[in-house]
């Protein structure tokens, strides 16, 4: 059997409306403007409304990436939303958003993977696209992290943000199928043994709570930075691949320095990555389709570029995935 090969035909995203400045979040929180610049980049982080819900900002998403990508839901046959903030417990938040969405047929389901949810999404809508059991997929990062923090614990709370992302991924058809275009690989990690350093101190099962999340940051960062090198590392290699010949790199954006330690390793100039922390800070499953978004909107990233999208998030969870974007 010939495996089916996935497009990545468009793109969209949402940010609540109200932005959280450094400069504003220090006058309830024992932090400055200054500490939070120099160690992570994040300047502003946008904080979802009262009443509005992960499902609402997928839904916006969603929507946006699926008119970039001239569709409608008719022509979807998946959702899968990644977040580790879900409206509910159950039912799950895709299926919230397949009736937002008004759609009736197909499937639709959530993905827990923090941080990486988004490459862990990626993945998944790539492999049901190749075993021919999906056509179309719309894949969304959402979250509402704000509503998991503890916001007297200033070593976290300045860290995160609220977003949305979305991609649509569908079958190549003809010709398109010989094509460079597409998903070239992805790869996924987990080690369990790490859970201490990324967690949150709730759940149904465990507290009967939802929690707050907690954070040894600087074992964190030491992770951050050498299991996200060992994945680009993987990524190129599988597909024999120089970085040089990457056009951007799309990480997740979690701290400023640890993207800057990627582009170093890639001997990428600052000017092929794609950088959002400053204005969006830590949105987890939602910051890399926020930012391939941006770049896609403001002309940066165009139809044949080669992107490298990758993220790490608690679990440990990790991931990368290569992808020529657009379709021939
Ligand atoms: N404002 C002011 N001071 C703060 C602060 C804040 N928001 N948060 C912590 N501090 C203080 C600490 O209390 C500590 O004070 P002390 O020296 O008096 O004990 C000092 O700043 C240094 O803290 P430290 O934790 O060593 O800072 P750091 O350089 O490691 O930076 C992080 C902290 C969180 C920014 C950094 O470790 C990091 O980014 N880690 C990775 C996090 C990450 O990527 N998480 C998401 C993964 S998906």
């Amino acid at each position: 059997m010939t495996l089916k090969k996935s497009l990545l035909i468009g793109c969209g995203s949402y940010l609540p409306q109200r932005i959280v400045t450094n400069d504003e979040l220090s006058k309830t929180v024992d932090t400055s403007d200054e500490w939070i610049t120099k160690r992570t980049g994040i300047k502003q982080r946008h904080i979802a409304a009262d009443g509005e819900t992960t499902s609402d900002l997928a839904v916006n998403a969603g929507r946006d990436a699926l008119t970039r990508a001239g569709m409608t839901v008719d022509d979807i046959d998946l959702i899968i939303v990644a977040t580790t903030t879900p409206d509910d417990t159950f039912p799950s938040t895709a299926t919230k958003v397949q009736a937002k969405l008004g759609m009736e047929h197909g499937a639709a389901f959530d993905i827990q993977a923090v941080c990486a949810g988004f490459i862990y999404a990626l993945a998944t809508a790539d492999n049901f696209i190749k075993a021919g059991q999906a056509r179309a997929v719309l894949v969304i990062g959402a979250e509402t992290f704000s509503r998991i923090l503890d916001w007297e614990d200033r070593t976290t709370c300045v860290l995160f943000g609220d977003g949305a992302g979305a991609i649509v991924l569908r079958a190549a058809e003809g010709d398109e199928t010989e094509s460079n275009f597409g998903v070239m690989s992805t790869h996924l990690h987990s080690d369990g043994r790490h859970r201490d350093v990324l967690y949150v101190d709730g759940g149904p099962s465990s507290s009967q709570t939802v929690g707050h999340v907690r954070m040894a940051g600087q074992e964190v960062f030491r992770h951050a930075v050498s299991k996200l090198s060992g994945v680009i590392d993987e990524a190129l290699s599988a597909n024999g691949l120089d970085s040089s010949t990457v056009d951007w790199l799309i990480p997740h954006q979690a701290n400023s320095r640890i993207i800057k330690s990627m582009a170093q390793k890639m001997k990428l100039p600052e000017e092929k990555v794609v950088s959002t922390i400053d204005r969006h800070a830590n949105t987890s499953a939602a910051s890399v389709p926020l930012a391939l978004t941006e770049a896609v909107i403001d002309g940066r990233v165009k139809n044949g570029d080669l992107v490298l999208f990758e993220a790490i998030g608690g679990g440990l969870v990790w991931g990368a995935g290569l992808v020529r974007i657009g379709a021939p």
